[in-house]
Order: structure tokens, then C-alpha cells, then sequence
């Protein structure tokens, strides 16, 4: 998992220019080789391991299994939520202990996270939560039908502080595009970062996207006051620690 000191060292981990022609310089960062994590080594618990390696078949999902039916993966039809980068899945697990009428995706590439998610789904007998362990922007290019989603929720992601990093962080204009594609007329894009200038980056970019309406109120637009409903996720516990503030945004589809 990057933590925002880690982002500014990790210029290093992934390669980032292939981007040649003005088509290339518009499309999400993945198809432009560059990508919004660092993939670091972690030692695993044996209950990580377990989920890895134990529960994966049965709720594991890959790019190579192509674009989802999602009332036929799930057996139903209900809303689906996807969560992008659920670090530890702290927020998710809980979300999907209390919605059993809801589905769930979670997308995210930290093993130990991956692992310990899904050995929480199996402790907890839970059968509406799926798991990607890939670069969310390919899943939701390739694997995620369009107008199929509910909400898609985007919990304090990478703030890559640096201003020579700024190009790593997720939150783009192709990105926010894709998301509208993959989101139900009406469904929401639900956003939180405890990084100030990363929560202005947030607004600005979704004050610009073409076919979203901001949620908030008069009074604190463009940020929503922390909903209840949101889980506390690891870092957002941290950050609370450290003083930070939080923004929360919503925005909905509106075209
Ligand atoms: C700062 S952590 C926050 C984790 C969690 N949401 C929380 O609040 O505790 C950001 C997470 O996003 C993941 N991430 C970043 N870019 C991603 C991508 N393109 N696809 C999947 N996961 C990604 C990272 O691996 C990391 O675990």
C-alpha cells in the first residue's frame, strides 16, 4: 500500500512514458504505461495466505475472464457498488456484512489486502462480494459492463504529493470519463481523501467532467459532509491521528 511519503520515492517502481501521439496523452493512465500504485512487498499472515490461496477460486476474479455478466456472477439481480483500491477491505467487508441485498466489487493489487479480504469473506459467510486483485482501470475498461454500476467508490486513494507525481494520480479526466460509462443514469461516484490539495484536485477535475451533477448542498459545495454510511477505512483512522481533515464528494450521473 503507498503511503503519501512512499508516493513521492516511488518514481522509480513503473515505467511511465510511452505516451507518443495526442490520442495517448488523453487516455486513462494504464494505456499511457503509467500507473497510480506501487506494488511493494509485504509479508503475508497465514490468514492472508489462506484467503489468497483457499478462498480465491471461489470469489476471485481476473481480466482474463473477460467482460462480466454481472446478474449472472451473482446469481441475481440487485445494486452493485465497486470499490477501487480497498487497501486492508475494512470498509468493504462492513458494507457488505450490512447490505446483503447489495452486491460488491472490490478492485485492488496489494496481496496482503486482497488476502485478508477475502479470508474475512469466508469467516463471515458472505456470498455478494467479488474481488479483482488488478490495475482497477483495465477491470473497468475490459471487464465491467457499461451503465452496470449502482456506485463506484473511490476511498483516500494515493495522493502522490509530489508535483512531478501528479501525473499518477487517479483521479484524471479519462478516468472520471470511464467511471461515468460504467455507472447507471443516476448512480453515484463517491470520492474521500484526507489530503487537502488532493480533495481540490478531486473537485476540480469533477466540477469539469462532462455528464456528472455535484450532490452537495449550497452551504458546503462542493464537498458533502462525511456521510454516516461510509465505513472508517485504515487510512482515514490514520489520518484521523495525524490531525488530517476529510473531504468526502459525491457526484452523480447525470447524462
Ligand atoms: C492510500 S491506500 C487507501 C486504502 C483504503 N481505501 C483505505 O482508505 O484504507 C490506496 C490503495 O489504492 C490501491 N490502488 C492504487 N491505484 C490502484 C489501481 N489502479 N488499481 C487498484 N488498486 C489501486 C493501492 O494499492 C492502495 O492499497
Amino acid at each position: 500500500m503507498t503511503e503519501p511519503n512512499d508516493a513521492v520515492t516511488a518514481s522509480h517502481d513503473a515505467p511511465e512514458s510511452s505516451a507518443t501521439g495526442p490520442e495517448e496523452k488523453d487516455a486513462p493512465l494504464h494505456r499511457r504505461g503509467i500507473k497510480s500504485y506501487v506494488i511493494r512487498a509485504g509479508r503475508m499472515t497465514p490468514a492472508q495466505n489462506r484467503g489468497l490461496e483457499d478462498v480465491w477460486p471461489r470469489f476471485g476474479l481476473t481480466i482474463a475472464d473477460g467482460r462480466q455478466d454481472l446478474d449472472d456472477l451473482f446469481g441475481r439481480q440487485a445494486p452493485r457498488v465497486v470499490e477501487i483500491g480497498f487497501g486492508m477491505g475494512n470498509s468493504l467487508i462492513e458494507q457488505a456484512e450490512t447490505h446483503p441485498d447489495t452486491d460488491f466489487i472490490g478492485i485492488e493489487v496489494h496481496a496482503p489486502g486482497v488476502g485478508k479480504l477475502l479470508d474475512e469473506v469466508d469467516k463471515r459467510g458472505l456470498t455478494n462480494l467479488r474481488v479483482y486483485r488488478e490495475d482497477a482501470l483495465a477491470v473497468l475498461e475490459h471487464c465491467l459492463p457499461e451503465g452496470s454500476l449502482t456506485t463506484l467508490q473511490l476511498f483516500f486513494p494515493d495522493p502522490w504529493p509530489k508535483k512531478k507525481h501528479h501525473k499518477r494520480r487517479i483521479v484524471q479526466p479519462a478516468f472520471v470519463e470511464l467511471i461515468r460509462t460504467r455507472l447507471k443514469p443516476g448512480g453515484t461516484f463517491h470520492l474521500a481523501t484526507d489530503w487537502e490539495a488532493y480533495a481540490e484536485w478531486m473537485a476540480e477535475t469533477m466540477e469539469a467532467a462532462p455528464g456528472y451533477a455535484n450532490t452537495a448542498s449550497a452551504d458546503t459545495a462542493p464537498f458533502v459532509p462525511r456521510p454516516a454510511f461510509r465505513p472508517l477505512t485504515k487510512f482515514e483512522a490514520r489520518g484521523e491521528k495525524l490531525g488530517h481533515g476529510v473531504w468526502d464528494l459525491i457526484y452523480q450521473r447525470s447524462d
